[in-house]
C-alpha cells in the first residue's frame, strides 16, 4: 500500500484561480483590433488548446532554436542556479506552459534540498493541470500550488505571499513586450521579491536576419498554422467566417527596432463577417493584421532592462552557439 506512506498526487496539488477580477475579453479585443486603422490581434489569444499544442510543436522545430538552446543552458547550469537560493525557497514560474525545461531546475532543487515547492502560473488551466500532475507523478519531493491566471493577476497573488523564492521567466517570453513595457512588467516582478530572492530570465539574443526569419517562418508551416489559428479561433468562438486559404503568415526581422514582426496578410480584397460581433471587416489586398512582436536583446540591453526594473544581472549564461541567454537577476537594494 504505497499510498499510505507517500502523500498522493492529489494531496500535493493546490489549484488557485486568480484571474477572476480581470478576465481578458476576446470578443471586445477582436472588435477593437479589427476595426482599428492598423489592424491587430493580441498574441495572448494564440494559446487556446489548439494554439498551445501548436506552440509545443514549434518548440521542436529544427528552425526554432530557442527552446533547445535554453534547455542546454539550464542543463549545464541548473546546480549553480539553484545554489544561490535557500532550502526554503519556492520555484515560482511565470508562464509555465508544459514546464518541460523547468524539470532541470526542479531536479537540481531536489538534489540540493530533497524537496521543493513549485508555483506555476499560467493562463491555460488545462496546461497547468496536465503539467502539474505529470510533475507530481514523476517527483515525490515536489509540492505544487498552481495559479491559473494571466501575468498581472499572478503578480498580484504573489505580492500577498512574501515567502523566499526564485522566480522563473523562461522561453524569452519577455520578447512579446515592448522594451518600456518589459521594464514596467519587471518592476512588478521586482515588487514581489525580497532581498535574497532572484529571477531567472531566458532571453533570446539578436542575430542574423536569416536565422531569425527562419525561426518564425519554418519550412513545415507550423508557425503559419499557429499564427492563422487566431482566425480559426475567431471562427470557432465568435462565429467568424474567415477563409484561412485567403490569408497568409508573414514574419519579418525589423533590425532598427530589434524585433521580429509577425502578421497575417490578406491575399486579396475581401470582407469577412463575424456573427457574434454583428461585424463585417473589410480587407484590402495585402492588408496586414499585426499579431505578435518578438523582441531580441543584446547583452547590454538585458543589463539596461534589469537596471530599469530595479535589479541587476548577477550571472549570465549562453549556449555554445551564443544564440540564447539565461540571466540571473537580483534586486538592487532600495
Ligand atoms: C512564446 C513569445 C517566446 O516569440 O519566440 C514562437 C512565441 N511565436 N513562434 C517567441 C512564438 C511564433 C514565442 N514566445
Amino acid at each position: 500500500m504505497p499510498g499510505a506512506l507517500a502523500p498522493s498526487v492529489k494531496e500535493r496539488l493546490t489549484l488557485v484561480e486568480a484571474d477572476a477580477a480581470l478576465p481578458s475579453d476576446f470578443a471586445a479585443d477582436v472588435r477593437a483590433g479589427l476595426t482599428a486603422r492598423t489592424k491587430r490581434l493580441s498574441c495572448r489569444y494564440f494559446y487556446d488548446a489548439e494554439g498551445s499544442a501548436l506552440f509545443e510543436q514549434i518548440c521542436a522545430l529544427p528552425e526554432y532554436y530557442l527552446t533547445r538552446a535554453e534547455l542546454s543552458i539550464l542543463r549545464a547550469h541548473a546546480d549553480e542556479i539553484i545554489a544561490g537560493i535557500g532550502d526554503d525557497a519556492a520555484l515560482v514560474e511565470l508562464g509555465s506552459g508544459s514546464a518541460t525545461k523547468t524539470r532541470t531546475l526542479i531536479e537540481a532543487a531536489l538534489r540540493a534540498h530533497g524537496g521543493v515547492r513549485y508555483v506555476p502560473i499560467d493562463i491555460s488551466r488545462s496546461m497547468l493541470e496536465a503539467s502539474s500532475r505529470a510533475l507530481l507523478a514523476d517527483y515525490a519531493g515536489v509540492e505544487i500550488t498552481a495559479i491559473a491566471a494571466e501575468y498581472r493577476a499572478g503578480l498580484r497573488w504573489l505580492r500577498r505571499r512574501p515567502e523566499p523564492k526564485l522566480v522563473l521567466w523562461l522561453g524569452s517570453n519577455v520578447g512579446n513586450f515592448g522594451r518600456g513595457e518589459a521594464a514596467r512588467f519587471l518592476r512588478g516582478v521586482r515588487a514581489t521579491m525580497s532581498a535574497g530572492d532572484a529571477l531567472v530570465m531566458g532571453v533570446d539574443l539578436q542575430k542574423s536576419r536569416a536565422e531569425l526569419e527562419a525561426a518564425y517562418d519554418d519550412a513545415a508551416g507550423v508557425t503559419a498554422r499557429f499564427n492563422l489559428n487566431l482566425l480559426e479561433r475567431i471562427n470557432r468562438d465568435l462565429g467568424g467566417h474567415f477563409d484561412l486559404d485567403a490569408f497568409r503568415h508573414r514574419a519579418r526581422w525589423n533590425e532598427r527596432v530589434g524585433r521580429v514582426e509577425i502578421e497575417i496578410v490578406s491575399r486579396r480584397a475581401q470582407s469577412v463577417r463575424i456573427d457574434a460581433l454583428a461585424l463585417t471587416v473589410a480587407f484590402a489586398e495585402g492588408e496586414a493584421i499585426y499579431t505578435e512582436s518578438s523582441y531580441k536583446y543584446s547583452p547590454a540591453q538585458i543589463d539596461e532592462l534589469a537596471r530599469a526594473a530595479g535589479m541587476f544581472v548577477q550571472r549570465r549564461w549562453l549556449d555554445d552557439q551564443e544564440r540564447f541567454s539565461v540571466n540571473l537577476l537580483a534586486p538592487l537594494s532600495d
